[in-house]
Order: structure tokens, then C-alpha cells, then sequence
């Protein structure tokens, strides 16, 4: 990896680190039990993408920090909310995640339940307390935003579609839907946002977008292939639990090697919608590589 990008995302992401431990209700307040099972499931883990690919997106728009944090936060806080119950026995039913036992599993599935809705409560709280834009609309357009990638339109509606394929082979264009919902729609609004806390004209909002919807959908294509090819340690989550579960994936319809080749397409799709951003593209572009290349 470009040791200049691995500077940028190292300090970025200690960064967030502090971000995160601020937002999350402290260990002691009660409900006790909540609150240390809501920082287990954010703290201390995870790559924290989809906070770089907001903040890469930020320095693009020339965004005050301060805002990219609160966004970058809101967005980290529903993936894992998102994570917490796809570990769940209802969903994927998986032990492991981030290196550590589920949410679950250490502490109860009750509590990751009401774990993973007090994550999605938190994010829109956040979202209100802090000023985001230069104006009440453009505020409001950015919470809208990310309601509609969360809700059924976007990562709840592409769960549920995951759960209702467990067996079945789905086509092309299907299995696409499905991972453009249930990964895409939430990197997708986390460079959005990240724009927005900034500045940036409505043609180049609309090329950040299409950038967004190739690395979300080539992220999850590379999800599915790590699953079938890495190992437990390496991914600190579960290998092989797609074919366990019997879910369609990129790999189970075309095999591993014509999935790893529409991610050099998206990739290079993701990378031409950079092109008229000359230099400040650059975050962007070694995110695009960074979530291609990844081994875990
Ligand atoms: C895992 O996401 C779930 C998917 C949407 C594929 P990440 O691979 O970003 O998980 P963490 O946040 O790094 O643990
Ligand atoms: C996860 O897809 C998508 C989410 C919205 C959490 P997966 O079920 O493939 O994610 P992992 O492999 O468990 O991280
Ligand atoms: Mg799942
Ligand atoms: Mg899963
Ligand atoms: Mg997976």
C-alpha cells in the first residue's frame, strides 16, 4: 500500500477512534449493561471504511472536520448496528466478528437487539444535535439521506431480501439489487455526506454518487469472495458462511475468478467518475484500491 495513503487513513482513523468514544454513551451511565454492549459492538475493530470514505470525500468539498466527524460517526454507527444483527441467530447466526464473539453471544440476544436500535437512535441524534451544512434544508436533505439508505430502500430492505434468497440462485440483476441494498446504499451516503458537509456543484455530487454505488457494490463482491477464500483468523470473522448458510453470492453464480474480474471493472468504473477531480480525487482513488485489495 502507497505509504503516504497509509499515513492519511492511520491518523484519520485514530482520529475517529476518540470521535466514537465521545458520542457512545460512557460505560457507567445507566443502563450499564446497554451501554458497555453499545461500545463493544464500535469500539476497538473494525476497518472503518466507510468514516475514510467520508472524510476523503470531505477534504474533496474543503468540509470542516467537525462536521465530516459527525456524519462519518452517524454512518459507523448504523453499520454496526447493521453488523450487530446480521450476527444475530435469526439472520446469519455467526459467533465471531471483528475478531471477538458476537454481540450476541457475550452478551445476550436481547441486548444486541436493543443494542443495534439504539445505534440507529444515536446516529439520527447526532445528525440533529450538530450543525452538518450552512443551511436548515440542505441539514435536513443530508438526515433524509441517510434515513433512506438505512430503512427498506436501502441496507434494511437488501437484508431482507439476503434473508428471503438463503437456497434459492438468484440472476445477475437480482443478486446486484441485493448487494447494492444491503452494503452499497450505506457507502454510498457515506461519501455523499461527506460531500455535503462541504461544497461541491450538483454534477459533482452526481459523479461522488456514481463512485459510490461502484466501490459499495464492488465492496460486497469482495466480501463474498474473501468468504470463500480467506480464513477465519485473516477475516476475524467466520469463513465459509455463505455457503453454509446457502446464500447466493457473486462467487456461488459466477466463481470466484469472473467475480474477482467485475471488480476490476467497478473498479475502473469507480476510478473514471474521479477523473475531472484531478488531485483532490486522490483519497477517493486509493480508497477504491484499498477496497479491491483487501485481504480482510
Ligand atoms: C462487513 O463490513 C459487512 C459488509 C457490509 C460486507 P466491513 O468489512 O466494513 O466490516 P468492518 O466494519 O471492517 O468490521
Ligand atoms: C452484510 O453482508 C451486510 C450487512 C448489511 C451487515 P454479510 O452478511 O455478507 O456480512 P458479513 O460477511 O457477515 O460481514
Ligand atoms: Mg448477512
Ligand atoms: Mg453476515
Ligand atoms: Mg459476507
Amino acid at each position: 500500500m502507497n505509504t503516504d495513503f497509509s499515513a492519511w487513513a492511520v491518523a484519520r482513523q485514530s482520529r475517529f477512534e476518540e470521535v466514537l468514544r465521545d458520542v457512545l454513551p460512557q460505560p457507567e451511565i445507566a443502563p450499564q449493561r446497554l451501554h458497555q454492549a453499545m461500545r463493544y459492538a464500535v469500539l476497538d475493530g473494525g476497518k472503518r471504511v466507510r468514516p475514510l470514505l467520508a472524510f476523503a470525500a470531505g477534504e474533496l468539498a474543503a468540509a470542516e472536520v467537525e462536521r465530516v466527524n459527525i456524519v462519518a460517526a452517524a454512518v459507523e454507527l448504523i453499520h454496526a448496528y447493521s453488523l450487530v444483527h446480521d450476527d444475530m441467530p435469526c439472520m446469519d447466526d455467526d459467533v465471531l466478528r471483528r475478531g471477538k464473539p458476537t454481540c450476541h453471544v457475550q452478551y445476550d440476544e436481547a441486548t444486541a437487539l436493543l443494542v443495534g436500535d439504539s445505534l440507529q437512535s444515536l446516529a439520527f441524534q447526532l445528525l440533529v444535535e450538530h450543525r452538518l451544512s450552512d443551511g436548515p434544508q440542505q441539514q435536513l436533505a443530508m438526515i433524509k439521506l441517510l434515513a433512506v439508505a438505512s430503512g427498506s430502500r436501502g441496507m434494511a430492505g437488501g437484508q431482507a431480501i439476503d434473508l428471503d434468497s438463503v437456497g434459492k440462485s438468484l440472476s445477475l440483476p437480482e443478486l446486484e439489487f441485493m448487494h447494492i441494498h444491503k452494503t452499497g446504499a450505506l457507502i454510498r451516503a457515506a461519501v455523499l455526506l461527506g460531500a455535503q458537509c462541504g461544497h461541491v456543484s450538483a454534477e459533482q455530487l452526481a459523479k461522488l454518487d456514481h463512485y459510490g454505488k461502484c466501490v459499495g457494490l464492488a465492496f460486497q463482491v469482495v466480501d463474498d469472495v474473501l468468504d470463500a477464500e480467506a480464513d477465519t483468523a485473516t477475516l476475524g470473522k467466520t469463513a465459509g458462511k455463505d455457503e453454509d448458510n446457502d446464500k447466493p453470492t457473486y462467487v456461488s453464480l459466477l466463481g470466484v475468478v469472473a467475480a474477482r474480474e467485475m471488480v476490476k471493472n467497478l473498479h475502473a468504473e469507480a476510478l473514471d467518475s474521479l477523473v475531472d477531480f484531478g488531485d483532490a480525487g486522490q483519497r477517493l482513488r486509493e480508497l477504491a484500491d484499498f477496497i479491491v485489495l483487501r485481504k480482510f
